[in-house]
């Protein structure tokens, strides 16, 4: 038997080779002949995750998309069709919105990790800016998403975000009813979020996927130990050219790798199964009562992966001036590769106030995630928020000083594997 599959796959792969002899040089050079650095750890897992993450969110998608009707007056009603009637509707539609936020956690983990090991640094600042601008695509995707099912928080936290462009000196107005397509969220709104949702954006970001493998792979993965694994020794097992210590992607890290998704599976299922919803975090309570524009929710706020930014926005008094931190505070990050200038890329060969600028900028994130999650009342709660915005940009403005000043330790020639 299999013999006969290997025989079988030999022959097919033989009859395309023949027709398209350009295809096996572009999987050789991406898979069996991409060369990984061999020290990878538990971090180096979320890039793999987020690809798992991305195909879910596709395919529940596509069935999701054959049961909605993206109209004002029906949006609601056909999410509640899909949940109760449709066969095993419930669970696609949990596994969509509940694998939007897994798809966050894992994106944010996947950043932390480029933001530990220098991922960053010459010569991967493209494959950095590539992954920013898949972030605020995944950002525009999620929040359009969100508006669909026309519940409470799908139209009132349209209405706060949309409405923030009217703090735009001039055109504001404007702009606000030019993106809603009406004075409030409306039918307008949720066809052109709908189209965009469902195949402009995904096509974008499905592009930037790619392109952010393909530069990787220009110039090869990073690792724990910031070492390049190309201007080392030469010379594997497998090619007497390639680096002493790198190994072939595929068959390793694909193995690898699936033991981890195997597990990413199995937590997902938990989640998906018993917390869907997850508290009212992944989806808000609020959501699952249908839309009405005469009644204001008690606490308008978005998912909690855009809660450390709406923090910032909400505990700085001026709007204009708090639209513009917020955005700010996401366009920063795109200039990291220029504001570090430390000599070594992983945090492992940096000194203690490297690292201690690092947990300072988690806890500042996770804190304003908190705070932004709140109902936003409580006066101390917004000082605090100030301070940790101030922290928080802070981190990066002073990026250039603490890296250069900061003691780093002799990075070894090779990488080490004593994890
Ligand atoms: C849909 C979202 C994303 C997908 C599917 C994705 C996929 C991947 C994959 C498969 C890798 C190679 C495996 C690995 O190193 O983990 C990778 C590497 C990388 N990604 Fe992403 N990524 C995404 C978002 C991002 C974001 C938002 C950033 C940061 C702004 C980012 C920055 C990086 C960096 C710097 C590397 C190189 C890491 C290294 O070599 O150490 N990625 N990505």
């Amino acid at each position: 038997m299999a013999n006969l599959i290997t025989r079988t796959t030999n022959n097919l792969m033989d009859w395309v080779n023949a027709r398209a002899p350009g295809m096996m040089p572009v999987y050789r050079k991406h898979m069996t002949e991409y060369y990984a650095p061999k020290n990878f750890n538990f971090w180096y897992y979320f890039g793999v995750l987020a690809l798992v993450a991305l195909v879910n969110q596709i395919l529940t998608g596509i069935f999701l998309t054959m049961h909605f009707k993206p109209a004002a007056d029906e949006a609601f009603a056909s999410v509640e069709y899909i949940m109760r009637d449709v066969e095993w509707g419930w669970l696609i539609r949990y596994m969509h919105s509940t694998g939007a936020s897994l798809f966050f956690i894992v994106v944010y983990l996947h950043m932390f990790r480029g933001l530990m090991y220098g991922s960053y640094q010459k010569p991967r600042e493209l494959v950095w800016i590539l992954g920013m601008l898949i972030y605020l695509v995944l950002m525009a995707e999620a929040f359009m998403g969100y508006v669909l099912p026309w519940g409470q928080m799908s139209f009132w936290g349209a209405k706060v975000i949309i409405s923030l462009f009217g703090a735009i000196p001039v055109i504001g107005t404007g702009l606000t009813e030019w993106i809603m397509g009406d004075y409030l969220p409306g039918d307008a709104t949720l066809g052109r979020f709908f189209a965009l949702h469902v195949i402009a954006l995904p096509l974008v970001l499905l592009l930037l996927v790619v392109l952010h493998i393909g530069a990787l792979h220009e110039v090869g993965s990073n690792n724990p130990d910031g070492v390049e694994i190309k201007k080392g020794p030469k010379g594997n097992r497998w090619d007497p050219e390639k680096p002493a210590d790198g190994i072939p992607f595929h068959p390793y890290y694909t193995v690898h790798d699936l033991v981890a998704v195997g597990f990413f599976l199995i937590l997902a299922a938990f989640i998906i199964f018993f917390a869907p919803a997850f508290g009212g975090w992944f989806l808000e309570h609020d959501n699952f009562v249908e839309a009405n524009r005469l009644v204001t929710p008690e606490h308008i706020k978005p998912v909690w992966y855009y809660t450390p930014y709406y923090a910032m926005l909400r505990v700085i008094p001026h709007k204009l001036s708090g639209v513009i931190v917020m955005f700010s505070a996401i366009a920063v990050l795109f200039l990291v590769p220029w504001l570090d200038r430390a000599k070594v890329k992983s945090y492992r060969y940096r000194g203690l106030l490297s690292k201690v600028m690092l947990g300072i900028l988690a806890i500042c994130f996770l804190w304003l995630g908190k705070i932004g999650a709140g109902p936003g009342t409580d006066p101390v709660e917004t000082i605090i928020g100030r301070v940790l915005t101030f922290l928080y940009f802070a981190f990066f403005i002073s990026m250039p000083l603490w890296t250069k000043i900061d003691k780093t330790k002799p990075v070894p020639e090779r990488v080490t594997m004593h994890e």
